[in-house]
């Protein structure tokens, strides 16, 4: 496959970053990645405010990804663009920004699973998974595992019936009194606190599904029962608070991640998505390989929102000859099998 000579600029704008990358011959050259900081003081996303973030951001950052990649526009032979699942105005921007310098160019549109993206992001650097692995697919919107066959070909095996796991991380980092996205922040508060100092209670369900909604509840009744004791007990407990919480929420996926792999018996074992950057997560996912599993972990800068990504996973449709069309719709919900 290498040394085909095939060029592909890519774009996200799912959620709120804005991201151009640039792939040739499989190598991704540039990941350029603009986030949004106008979020956190509304404490989540707000749609119109990421689309119009998009909107200023999306020259630049493909300017830069072919200036740092040294790509002529010429020398594309197709755009990217996530075509969802993801907030429609900001996929919006993302497509029709993809479409209209395609149509300029008389280049082909390819159009990118969000998700899938997420998980073929183990195959821009080396190691890489063999076929069949089992992928923790962790972000803000999505908690699923998948059972990856080959590039293209994927079956969500195991997900969330409601929150999350990114969702849990941040809206209990908002009880907490933290900033959106709080994930991070708890990440960060954990590293000086004692994951046992606080116990969470698990949710009962189904062997491959996930439930985070609970635990959410949960948090806030203890924090509220607290306060009405000690007014200071979260500023007085936060690390211990992070911690605890961190703990829990890994201490779940890698259970069902483990469950999986006993019943696909399949022990090549990925993370992707935004969660994944997650140190605590990296780290049990890591100590697996003394159990005599595969692990496979993202670089960092392809864990959260990026284009490289994408590249990527366009570069294998390139491959298949799949193409979208002109009026391709984003999809705000789009199932990954
Ligand atoms: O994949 P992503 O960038 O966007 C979506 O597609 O949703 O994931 C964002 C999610 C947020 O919920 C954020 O809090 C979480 O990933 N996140 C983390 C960490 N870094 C990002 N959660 C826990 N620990 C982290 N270090
Ligand atoms: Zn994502």
């Amino acid at each position: 496959m290498e040394g085909d000579n095939i060029c592909i600029l890519a774009i996200e704008s799912s959620c709120d970053d804005t991201s151009a990358a640039v792939i040739k011959d499989g190598k991704v050259l540039a990941n350029i990645i603009v986030s949004q900081a106008i979020h956190a003081e509304w404490g989540g996303i707000v749609p119109e405010l990421a689309s119009r973030a998009h909107h200023q951001n999306i020259i630049p950052v493909v300017d830069k990804a072919l200036k740092d990649s040294n790509i002529k526009k010429d020398e594309l032979n197709a755009i990217a663009y996530t075509g969802g699942p993801g907030l429609m105005g900001s996929l919006m921007v993302g497509g029709s920004f993809a479409k209209a310098m395609a149509l300029s160019l008389g280049i082909q549109t390819i159009s990118v699973h969000h998700m899938k993206a997420h998980i073929l992001a183990h195959f821009i650097d080396k190691p890489k998974p063999q076929f069949p692995f089992l992928c923790l697919t962790v972000s803000g919107g999505h908690t699923q595992i998948v059972l990856v066959r080959d590039y293209l070909d994927m079956e969500v095996v195991g997900s969330t019936i409601d929150d999350a796991a990114g969702e849990a991380f941040d809206k209990c980092a908002k009880i907490f009194g933290l900033t959106y996205p709080g994930g991070p922040l708890i990440d960060r508060h954990a590293k000086n606190g004692n994951p046992h100092a606080f116990k969470f209670t698990k949710p009962r369900v189904d062997e491959l599904s996930f439930s985070f909604s609970g635990l959410k509840t949960a948090v806030l009744y203890f924090v509220q029962k607290q306060q009405q004791l000690n007014p200071d007990f979260v500023k007085q407990n936060l690390s211990d608070l992070c911690a605890s919480l961190q703990f829990t929420i890994v201490d779940i996926l890698i259970g069902k991640l483990l469950t999986a792999s006993d019943k696909f018996k399949v022990r090549e074992l990925a993370i992707a998505g935004g969660v994944s950057a997650n140190s605590l997560l990296r780290k049990e996912l890591d100590e697996l390989e003394k159990k005599g599993y595969n692990t496979f972990i993202p670089d960092l800068q392809y864990c959260l929102d990026n284009a490289g990504m994408v590249a990527m996973t366009a570069y294998f449709q390139y491959l298949k000859k799949d193409f979208a069309s002109l009026d391709f719709e984003p999809k705000a919900r789009w199932p990954i099998d």
